[in-house]
C-alpha cells in the first residue's frame, strides 16, 4: 500500500496533507510516500525535507491513496483511477461539492469532513483541528482591525480599560476563540444556543450570556431555530452586542446556511472603531452586513470575514492535519500493514462518502 501527497491548487491553499514528520513515521511504518514537487513549498517544506523523511518526489496520482487538503478540481478528479482512495476535505454538503464526480470516476473518496464526532475518532477530527487553527486566527485578526488595546494598561499617561470580547457560537472554533482573547488581556462572553456549552465557556474564563434559547440537536450540533425563536434570538443580540468592542462570530448548523446573529441594527448600535469578525462566511456569514471574503466598514465598524484561516497558518495547520490523516491511514491497514478499510467500523463507513466499493463497482456496472 502507497501513499500519495498531492500538490494544492485550490487559491489560497497553502496547507500540504502530510509532514515530513508523519512521512518518516508512516515510511517507518512500511508504508511508501510519493510526494509532489512543491507539495509543501506553501508551508515552507521544501522537497529536501521530505526526501530526508524517506519520501519519494513524484507523481502522487500513481500511489493506491491519495492524500489531499481541499476538494480537488475536474482536472485533478481525471487524473484519478477507478478503486484508488482519495483522502481530504472534500465539501460533501456543499451545493458545489465533487463528489458525484467521484463517484462517476470510481474514486473510493473519504472525506474527512464526514468523520463521526465519536471520541474514539477525536485524533481523526480534521474539522477540530482546523477551527482550534481558525478560533486563534480570527483574535488576532480581531486586535489587528481593533483601534483599542485587548489589555487593561496601566500607563504613566493613564488607565486603558480591557477590551470586551464576545463569541457567538461556542464549538471547537469559538472555545479557542474565547480562550485565545483572553490570554491577550480582554473580558470574555460566550454565546450559544446549546445549554451544555455553558460549564465549557467558564471553564476559558469567559462569562457565559444566557439568552433562554435552547436549541441542541444531534451528534452534538445546533438545530436550526424556528421563526419565533430566531426573532427573540436577534433582538436579545441587538442590545447585548452594544456593549462589546469584538464580537467574533463562529455559529453553523450543518448543512444549512449559517445563522444570521448579528443584525445590520446590531452594528449600527456598536460604538465606533468597534469590529466583527464572521467566521462564517462561507456558509453565507453569521452577520447581516458580512461580505464572505472581504472586509469593510460599516457605521465606522470594520466587519471582516476571511476564508479559509487554516490556510494562512499552514505550517502548525499542516501538522495537525497530518496527525489526523495519519491516524485515519492507520484504522485503514490490516495487521500486514495493507489497505483494507472495514465498513463495518462507523468512522470508516460514515467518512467514505462514494459508498462502499461494492456499491461503486455497482453503481458503475
Ligand atoms: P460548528 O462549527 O458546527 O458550530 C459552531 C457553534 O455554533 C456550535 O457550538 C453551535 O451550537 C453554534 N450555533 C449554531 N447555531 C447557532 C445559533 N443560532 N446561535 C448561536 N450559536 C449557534 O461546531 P463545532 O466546532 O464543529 O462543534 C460542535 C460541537 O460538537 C462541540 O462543541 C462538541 O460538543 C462537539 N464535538 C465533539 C467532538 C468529539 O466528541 N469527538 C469533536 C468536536 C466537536
Amino acid at each position: 500500500m502507497s501513499v500519495g501527497v498531492v500538490r494544492e491548487t485550490a487559491e489560497g491553499e497553502r496547507r500540504v496533507a502530510l509532514v515530513p514528520k508523519v512521512v518518516a513515521t508512516l515510511v517507518g511504518k512500511g508504508v511508501p510516500v510519493t510526494v509532489e514537487s512543491g507539495a509543501g513549498v506553501e508551508a515552507l517544506i521544501p522537497d529536501d525535507a521530505y526526501v530526508e523523511a524517506g519520501a519519494t518526489i513524484g507523481d502522487p496520482y500513481a500511489a493506491d491513496v491519495v492524500l489531499r487538503v481541499s476538494p480537488p478540481s475536474d482536472a485533478e478528479i481525471a487524473r484519478l483511477r477507478r478503486g484508488q482512495k482519495l483522502i481530504g476535505f472534500l465539501a460533501p454538503r456543499n451545493a458545489d461539492t465533487k463528489i458525484g464526480a467521484l463517484k462517476d470516476a470510481g474514486v473510493e473518496a473519504y472525506a474527512v469532513e464526514a468523520i463521526p464526532r465519536i471520541s474514539r475518532a477525536q485524533v481523526m477530527d480534521a474539522l477540530s483541528s482546523q477551527a482550534n487553527v481558525s478560533g486563534y486566527k480570527s483574535v488576532i485578526v480581531a486586535a489587528d482591525k481593533s483601534t483599542r488595546f485587548f489589555p487593561m494598561l496601566t500607563t504613566a499617561a493613564g488607565t486603558v480599560k480591557p477590551a470586551t470580547v464576545l463569541v457567538l457560537g461556542v464549538g471547537v472554533a469559538g472555545l479557542q476563540a474565547l480562550a485565545t482573547a483572553k490570554r491577550l488581556g480582554a473580558r470574555t462572553t460566550g454565546y450559544d444556543v446549546r445549554p451544555e456549552v455553558a460549564e465549557q465557556v467558564r471553564s476559558v474564563g469567559a462569562q457565559w450570556l444566557d439568552l433562554g434559547i435552547d436549541a441542541a440537536g444531534e451528534g452534538g450540533y445546533a438545530r436550526e431555530l424556528t421563526d419565533e425563536e430566531r426573532a427573540k434570538q436577534q433582538q436579545a443580540l441587538e442590545d447585548a452586542i452594544k456593549g462589546f468592542d469584538i464580537v467574533i462570530t463562529t455559529a453553523l448548523v450543518p448543512g444549512r446556511p449559517a445563522p444570521r446573529l448579528v443584525t445590520a441594527a446590531a452594528v449600527e448600535g456598536m460604538k465606533p472603531g468597534s469590529v466583527v469578525v464572521d467566521l462564517a462566511g462561507e456558509t453565507g456569514g453569521n452577520c447581516e452586513l458580512t461580505e464572505p471574503g472581504q472586509t469593510v466598514v460599516k457605521h465606522d465598524v470594520t466587519i471582516t470575514s476571511p476564508l479559509n484561516l487554516p490556510a494562512t497558518m499552514p505550517e502548525h495547520a499542516s501538522e495537525l492535519y497530518s496527525k489526523n490523516l495519519q491516524a485515519l491511514i492507520e484504522l485503514m491497514l490490516d495487521e500486514n500493514g495493507a489497505i483494507a478499510p472495514d465498513f463495518d467500523d462507523e468512522v470508516i463507513a460514515a467518512a467514505c462518502v462514494t459508498g462502499s466499493p461494492t456499491t461503486n463497482s455497482e453503481v458503475k456496472a
